[in-house]
C-alpha cells in the first residue's frame, strides 16, 4: 500500500475521527495514484494515522476508512462494518421494516448508502473509492443481509464531482415495481425505480410521528413538499379531517393517491404545483389549516446559496402564518447542512415580527437515528427542524 503524508492541521482532524482530508491539507502525494486507490496515511513525522482512499480530482481528496489500525480493506472488512451498522438498527424492526442500513461517513463507510425496504436493498455508491470495491460490497451485502433484490440508484450529483457516471438498475435478484413498507403502523408504497433518493425519505420517520401526535379530531392539514404523502398520511391516521398535499413531482403525487387508498384515507386533495405559487393563491382564498408541514428539498447545496435559501424559508413561513388557524402548528425543516437550526429559528423570528405575532417552539426535531449524527463529523447532522405555534396573548 502506498503512503501519503498529510500536513499538521489534518492530524488533529484525523485524531478527532473526522474522515475528510482536503487537497490543501496534503503535504506529499505518492507517485502515480489512481482514482479511488487505498493508501496508508502518515503525519509529517512518520506517525501512522490510518487508511483512506484518494481521489485527486475531488476537493475532499482523502476519505478515511480506518483510524490508527492497519487492516486490509477487503470483503471481510465490509462484512464487519455492515454487520455492526445493521445490529445498531435492530431495535427499529419493532416499528418498521424499512430503514437506512449504511449512512456513508456516519457508518464509517464514506460514499456508500444502503437502505433496506422490506427485504429489498436500494444502494448508492457515490465515490470512486467505493466504486473500486463494488464487487466486495455487493458480496458482503448479500452475505450479511440476504436481500431478495438489490437496486442501484447511484445518480447523486456527487458522482459527477468524482468523475463517475450515473449507474441505475437491478444488481441482484428481482425488484418489484412497488414494495409496501410499514412504519409506526402506517403503510407506504415505495417505488425504487421511480422514487426520489433511494426510494423514500426514511430520515423523517420519527418526525412524522412527533408532528402527527399533535393532531386533534377535525384538524385540517397542509402537507407542503409532501413527496408521497408521509406527514399528511400519518396525520390522517391520527384523526385529521382533511389533508391537502402539495408537491411538484408527478411520480410523487401519483403515489399519494395510492398511499391514501392503502391507509383508508378518504378526505384529501392532491395538488401538483410549485409550493411558492400555490401559497400565494391559497392565502388569497383565505384558507385555514391547523397543521402545516414545510419540508422542502435542500435549498442551499453550497454556502453561497444560503442567503437565497433563507429568503425562501422566510417566504414559506410568512405565508404559512397567514394560513394558520389560531391554535394551529407549523413544522419547518431544513435538510441542508448550510442552513442550521439557529438560521431556521432566526428566520421564523423575523417572520413572527413581520406578522406581529409571538411564536412558541414546542418541539425540536432531527433526522431519525438510522441516519446517525456522529459528533466527530459535523456534516453528519443535516436534518433539523421545529414545530411551533402562535402565542395567544
Ligand atoms: C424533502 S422532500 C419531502 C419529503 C416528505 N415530507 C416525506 O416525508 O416523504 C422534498 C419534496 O419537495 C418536492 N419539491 C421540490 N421543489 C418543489 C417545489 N418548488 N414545489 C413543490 N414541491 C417541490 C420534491 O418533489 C420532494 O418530493
Amino acid at each position: 500500500m502506498k503512503k501519503i503524508t498529510v500536513k499538521k492541521q489534518a492530524i488533529e482532524k484525523i485524531k478527532s475521527f473526522n474522515p475528510w482530508i482536503y487537497k490543501n491539507e496534503i503535504k506529499k502525494f505518492p507517485k502515480d495514484v489512481y482514482k479511488g486507490e487505498v493508501l496508508s496515511v502518515y503525519s509529517p513525522n512518520g506517525e501512522f494515522l490510518g487508511i483512506g482512499y484518494i481521489n485527486p480530482l475531488s476537493v475532499i481528496t482523502i476519505r478515511m476508512l480506518s483510524f490508527f489500525k492497519k487492516e486490509d480493506i477487503n470483503k471481510e472488512f465490509f462484512i464487519q462494518r455492515i454487520k455492526r451498522a445493521f445490529k445498531k438498527r435492530e431495535y427499529l424492526k419493532k416499528i418498521t421494516n424499512a430503514f437506512r442500513v449504511i449512512h456513508s461517513e456516519a457508518d464509517f463507510l464514506p460514499g456508500l448508502i444502503v437502505d433496506y425496504y422490506n427485504g429489498y436493498l436500494s444502494l448508492q455508491i457515490n465515490t470512486a473509492g467505493m466504486e473500486n470495491f463494488r464487487k466486495e460490497i455487493l458480496e458482503a451485502l448479500i452475505e450479511v443481509l440476504e436481500p431478495k433484490g438489490i437496486y442501484e440508484k447511484s445518480d447523486e450529483k456527487s458522482r459527477e464531482k468524482e468523475g463517475l457516471n450515473t449507474e441505475e438498475g437491478i444488481l441482484y435478484g428481482n425488484i418489484p415495481e412497488e414494495i409496501i413498507i410499514i412504519e409506526n403502523d402506517v403503510r407506504f408504497i415505495i417505488s425504487l425505480q421511480k422514487g426520489q433518493k433511494t426510494g423514500f425519505y426514511l430520515d423523517q420517520r420519527k418526525n412524522r410521528k412527533i408532528v402527527s401526535d399533535y393532531v386533534k379530531k377535525g384538524f385540517r392539514v397542509l402537507d407542503l413538499f409532501s413527496n408521497t404523502g408521509g406527514f399528511g398520511i400519518y396525520c390522517g391516521l391520527k384523526g385529521a379531517d382533511f389533508i391537502k398535499f402539495v408537491d411538484i413531482s408527478e411520480n410523487a403525487v401519483n403515489l399519494i393517491v395510492e398511499n391514501c387508498k392503502l391507509n383508508s384515507i378518504k378526505n384529501y386533495q392532491v395538488v401538483q404545483e410549485n409550493v411558492f405559487d400555490f401559497l400565494k393563491e391559497e392565502v388569497k382564498k383565505g384558507e385555514k389549516y391547523d397543521i402545516i408541514i414545510i419540508d422542502p428539498p435542500s435549498f442551499a447545496k453550497t454556502k453561497k446559496e444560503k442567503e437565497g435559501a433563507l429568503r425562501g424559508f422566510k417566504y414559506l413561513i410568512l405565508k404559512s402564518l397567514q394560513l394558520l388557524s389560531e391554535e394551529g402548528f407549523i413544522a419547518v425543516f431544513s435538510c441542508s447542512h448550510h442552513v442550521d437550526m439557529e438560521d431556521l429559528k432566526d428566520t421564523a423570528l423575523s417572520a413572527s415580527k413581520d406578522r406581529k405575532t409571538p411564536v412558541e417552539i414546542v418541539e425540536h426535531m432531527y433526522q431519525d437515528i438510522d441516519h446517525p449524527y456522529i459528533l466527530n463529523i459535523p456534516n453528519s447532522l443535516y436534518l433539523k427542524g421545529f414545530l411551533f405555534r402562535k402565542c395567544i396573548i
